[in-house]
C-alpha cells in the first residue's frame, strides 16, 4: 500500500461552530508520524482563529484515537538519520501538543478505541476528554523497553493519583475508558453509542458561553498548577483585567444586567444569553 500523503494524515470538517478534527491513518491505528505531526499543527493553526469555529473536537478515524508515536517513521527512520532528525521530529510533535494545551478555543478529546503512549500528549492538551467505556488507554512504552517520554509520564503524574500513575507507567497494563475515568485520566466515559452525542452536547454548551471568558478560564486552570496560592490569586486578577480588553467587560455587564435587572437567568443554573450582547 502506498503511503498516505502528508495532507491526508489529518481530516477535518466544520459544522455548526464545531471543528471535528480526526487523526486520519486508520490503517496504522492513527499512530503519529512526522507527517501527521506537521499536518496536525497546520490544521490546528488554520482553525484557531476562524470565526465559525467555537469548539474543537479531536477524534480518530477507524478503531483508534491514536496508537501513539509511529515506531517506524517517528522512531526508527528518524533515528537512522541522526540527532538532527530526532530533534526535528521531537519539535514537530511537542510543538502541536503545546499548541493544543494553549489553544484559543475550548477543546474536547473524543476517544473511541486505542490511546497509547505519545497519545497522552494531545489527550492532556485537550481541555475535556470524553471516552467510550471500552476505549483502551495504555503506557505501553515499558512493554518495548523505553520510558514513557514525550510528556506521557508527566501526563500520568499530573492527572492520576500517584499510586495509580506509578502502577500504570511501570506495568504496561491497559485501562478501559471506565477505568481511565475512575483514575482521572479522562473527564467522563460513556457507552460507545452515546459518545458523539455526549461530546456534541458538551460542545453545544460551551458554544453558548463567552469565548474570551472560556479562554481565560482554561488558561488559568492550566497556569495555576505550579503557582503558590498568592501567585495564583494575583494571576487571576491580572487575567480578569486582561479579559476586559477583549470584550469581557461588555459580556460581564450584560450578564449581570440579565441576572439583577431583567431577572431572565440565574448564573448558578445556566449561561447568560450572549445573543443579547449585540442588541445593546
Ligand atoms: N507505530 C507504527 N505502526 C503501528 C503502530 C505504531 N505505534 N500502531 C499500529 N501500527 C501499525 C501496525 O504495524 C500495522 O501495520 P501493517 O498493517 O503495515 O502491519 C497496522 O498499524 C495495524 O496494526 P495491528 O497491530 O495489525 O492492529 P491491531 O488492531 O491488531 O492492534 C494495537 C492494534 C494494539 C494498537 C497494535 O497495533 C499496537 O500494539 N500498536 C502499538 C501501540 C504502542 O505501543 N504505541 C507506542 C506507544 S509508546 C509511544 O508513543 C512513545
Amino acid at each position: 500500500m502506498t503511503a498516505r500523503p502528508e495532507q491526508e494524515t489529518v481530516a477535518f470538517d466544520v459544522a455548526d461552530g464545531i471543528a471535528w478534527v480526526r487523526f486520519n491513518r486508520p490503517e496504522k491505528r492513527n499512530c503519529m508520524s512526522p507527517k501527521l505531526n506537521r499536518q496536525m499543527l497546520r490544521v490546528l493553526e488554520a482553525l484557531e482563529f476562524r470565526e465559525d469555529v467555537k469548539v474543537l473536537v479531536l477524534a480518530g478515524e477507524g478503531d483508534a484515537w491514536t496508537a501513539g508515536m509511529d515506531l517506524q517513521e517517528y522512531f526508527r527512520e528518524t533515528e537512522e538519520q541522526g540527532l538532527g532528525a530526532i530533534r526535528k521530529s521531537q519539535r514537530e510533535s511537542y510543538g502541536w501538543f503545546e499548541r493544543l494545551r494553549w489553544y484559543e478555543k475550548p477543546t474536547i478529546a473524543m476517544i473511541d478505541g486505542w490511546c497509547f503512549g505519545g497519545g497522552y500528549g494531545p489527550l492532556f492538551g485537550c481541555d475535556i476528554a470524553i471516552a467510550s467505556d471500552d476505549a483502551t488507554f495504555g503506557l505501553s512504552e515499558i512493554n518495548w523497553g523505553i520510558l514513557p517520554g514525550g510528556g506521557a509520564s508527566k501526563v500520568a503524574q499530573e492527572l492520576m493519583p500517584f499510586r495509580k500513575a506509578m502502577y500504570h507507567a511501570m506495568m504496561g497494563e491497559n485501562l478501559s475508558g471506565k477505568q481511565a475515568e475512575a483514575q482521572g485520566l479522562v473527564t467522563e466515559a460513556v457507552p460507545s453509542v452515546q459518545l458523539k452525542a455526549r461530546v456534541t452536547e458538551i460542545a453545544e454548551a460551551l458554544k453558548k458561553k463567552d469565548g474570551a471568558a472560556l479562554r481565560a478560564t482554561k488558561w488559568a486552570v492550566r497556569r495555576m498548577v505550579d503557582m503558590t496560592y498568592d501567585n495564583a490569586l494575583d494571576y487571576q486578577i491580572r487575567a480578569q483585567e486582561a479579559l476586559h480588553s477583549f470584550g469581557g467587560a461588555a459580556a460581564r455587564k450584560e450578564a449581570t444586567r440579565q441576572f439583577l435587572d431583567e431577572k431572565s437567568f440565574k448564573p448558578g443554573l445556566e449561561t447568560f444569553d450572549a445573543g443579547k450582547l449585540g442588541e445593546r
